[in-house]
Parts: structure tokens; C-alpha cells; sequence
């Protein structure tokens, strides 16, 4: 490929992640608030500040590579922050709110660990190192995100929203689930019977 088709490239993704991180500074706020659990809101919270930080460097790589801050409307994101909100808009209670909100973060991590990887390997390609150095920053701390997600949804919630199907399972008097079970144990018995005749 030509270094200048490179180069288009890599500036139709900076304008993709621009917008996208954009996007997120709105979307994240309104994450913090409907999250329940301290941890989680606390790594959002600490999230947002951080996207910030990823935008202002981004414009530094505008400046570096002679462009207009200018972002292109990055539908991935759009589609990935819709997606997380009708999720959680279904949830019925806190735990599987914060399990729902984990499971849609870290796939906007994902989606900015994906964006971020590429860009950084074809400024380097370019000979673009400061760019590179810049992109691989916020690589990391996206990286970083995300195992913080994983280490809040291994802690507990996930354990939290499995347990209050389990209860939900249990609403049913205990009588009438014993009552099942032999019924279920005297068919086994006769189709035991059946099976020798
Ligand atoms: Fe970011
Ligand atoms: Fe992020």
C-alpha cells in the first residue's frame, strides 16, 4: 500500500476515535449515576477523567499532524452506546444493572483498545513515533480499564445478579418444589421399570 493511502487511513481513525471518545464523555456521566455498586461507580467516574485526558491528547495529534481538530461521527460507538442502554434500561434490579453496565463498558474498551492498537502500529509505520507514543498511551490505560472492569465484575456483582436468579427461582413454596421433585423421581422410577420390560 502507499504510504499516503497509510496516511488517509490513519487520519479517517483519528477522526473516528476523536468522535468516539467524544461520545463517551457524554454517555459516561449518566453511567456513574444509574451504577450501584461503589467500585463501579468509582472506576467509571475515574474512567470519564481519564477520556478527557485521551481527547486532549488526540488533539495534540492534530496539531502534530498539521489537521483541524475535526471528528467524524463514529457509528460504531453510537451503536455500541444504544446497545448498552437498552440493556440496562431492561435490567429489574441493581445488581444486574451494574452487571449489564460492566458487560457495555468493556465493550467500549474493546472497541477503543482495537482503534487505539491500529493507530499507534500505523503511525509507527509512517514514522510518526510521537504520535505512536502518544496513542500508545492511551492504549494502555484503556487496557487498564478494562481489567478494572473485569476485576469488578469477578468480585461481585456478577456473583450478585447470578444469586438474585437464584432467589427468583426459589419463590416457590418449598412444599410444591418437593412435591415436583417426587413426581419427577416416580416417573424416573417407572420409566426404569419400562425400560427392563
Ligand atoms: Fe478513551
Ligand atoms: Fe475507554
Amino acid at each position: 500500500m502507499a504510504m499516503d493511502g497509510l496516511q488517509d487511513l490513519l487520519h479517517d481513525e483519528l477522526k473516528d476515535i476523536y468522535d468516539a471518545e467524544k461520545q463517551l464523555t457524554k454517555a459516561l456521566p449518566k453511567l456513574v449515576k444509574k451504577a450501584s455498586a461503589s467500585e463501579l461507580k468509582e472506576a467509571l467516574q475515574s474512567h470519564l477523567e481519564e477520556t478527557q485526558v485521551h481527547i486532549d491528547r488526540l488533539e495534540q495529534v492534530f496539531e502534530q499532524l498539521g489537521l483541524p481538530v475535526r471528528g467524524k461521527k463514529c457509528e460504531g460507538m453510537q451503536h455500541l452506546i444504544a446497545e448498552g442502554n437498552d440493556m440496562i434500561s431492561e435490567a429489574e434490579d441493581d445488581a444486574t444493572r451494574d452487571a449489564v453496565m460492566i458487560a457495555g463498558a468493556q465493550k467500549v474498551e474493546h472497541y477503543e483498545i482495537a482503534s487505539y492498537g491500529t493507530i499507534r502500529t500505523w503511525a509507527n509505520l509512517l514514522g510518526k513515533t510521537n504520535v505512536a507514543a502518544l496513542f500508545e498511551d492511551t492504549l494502555e490505560e484503556e487496557k487498564e480499564a478494562d481489567r478494572k472492569l473485569t476485576d469488578i465484575a469477578e468480585s461481585f456483582v456478577n456473583v450478585v445478579a447470578a444469586a438474585a436468579g437464584d432467589d427468583q427461582e426459589e419463590e416457590e413454596p418449598r412444599s410444591r418444589g418437593r412435591a415436583r421433585k417426587a413426581i419427577r423421581g416416580s416417573r424416573g422410577v417407572a420409566a426404569d421399570r419400562g425400560g427392563r420390560r
